[in-house]
């Protein structure tokens, strides 16, 4: 049944793919490869997290990386901070990982379909609880996506939120994507699997008390001032 579903999605991306033209004013290369935000230290791949243990290695700077394949995989690095304007030593840092497929929509959109396997990690000084491990397995819609070819930076892609929001210009770091192998990488028990995964990452701990989604954390960047946090 998964199998399945992966082969339709595949060959859905495939044939909407062959629909795109490419010009030097808009989609100037193929979404193919590993796109990074702001100082590119934020890569996905093996540099930045290991499912099977639930780890990450902190990048030295935050920033988003995208990669896609052709065939129709992605995997997302995200580190983020968020500032807090009444209590400015409240800053909250979340590291968040995850891969699946993705399909090209008729309307220009994007959908990204994550296996399951994604996680993140909070750290939240001011909470009742300052750090936690969930799982992540939010589906994302970008509403339109676009590469142009600036001429010192070469191509940019710009994907745009479920909202129109756009997410940082992003460099384009790799024509091979770096990405860890596209399949799931961890067992994931039950579908709500994010108390297990807590109880089993931070011992004696009780199970996370936020829970804290792509979009949302966005949109708190986006009141505070975009450039602040990527
Ligand atoms: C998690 O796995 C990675 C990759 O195998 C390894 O380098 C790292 O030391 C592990 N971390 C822990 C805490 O086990
Ligand atoms: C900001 O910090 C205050 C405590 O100083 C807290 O009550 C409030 O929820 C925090 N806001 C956000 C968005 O984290
Ligand atoms: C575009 O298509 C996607 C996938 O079918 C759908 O989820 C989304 O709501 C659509 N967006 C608009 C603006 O119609
Ligand atoms: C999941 O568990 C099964 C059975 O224990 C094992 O064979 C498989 O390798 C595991 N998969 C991953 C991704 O760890
Ligand atoms: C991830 O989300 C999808 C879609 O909502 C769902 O079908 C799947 O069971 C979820 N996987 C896990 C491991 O929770």
């Amino acid at each position: 049944m998964f199998l399945r579903t992966l082969a339709f999605l595949v060959i859905a991306s495939v044939s909407a793919l062959a629909q795109i033209t490419y010009d030097s004013a808009h989609n100037a290369t193929p979404i193919g490869g590993t796109w990074c935000s702001g100082s590119q230290n934020v890569v996905t791949g093996s540099g930045f997290a290991n499912p099977a243990n639930l780890t990450f290695v902190y990048p030295k700077t935050t920033g988003i990386s995208f990669s896609f394949t052709e065939t129709g995989f992605y995997e997302v690095a995200r580190y983020r901070m968020s500032g807090n304007g009444s209590s400015p030593q409240c800053i909250i840092a979340v590291v968040n990982w995850a891969h699946g497929t993705f399909t090209y929509n008729l309307n220009g959109s994007i959908t990204l379909y994550p296996f399951g396997d994604g996680y993140q990690q909070i750290q939240s000084p001011c909470a009742a609880k300052s750090s936690f491990i969930e799982t992540y397995n939010d589906t994302e819609l970008y509403q339109s996506w676009q590469i142009f070819r600036d001429p010192t930076d070469g191509p940019k892609l710009h994907l745009f939120q479920f909202d129109g929001a756009p997410l940082p210009p992003m460099f384009y770091n790799s024509e091979t994507p770096s990405m860890l192998p596209t399949r799931p990488l961890r067992n994931v028990s039950s579908p709500s699997p994010s108390s297990s995964v807590s109880k089993r990452a931070v011992p004696n701990s009780a199970p996370p008390i936020q829970r804290w989604e792509a979009a949302g954390f966005i949109a708190v960047g986006a009141l505070l001032g975009g450039a602040l946090l990527i």
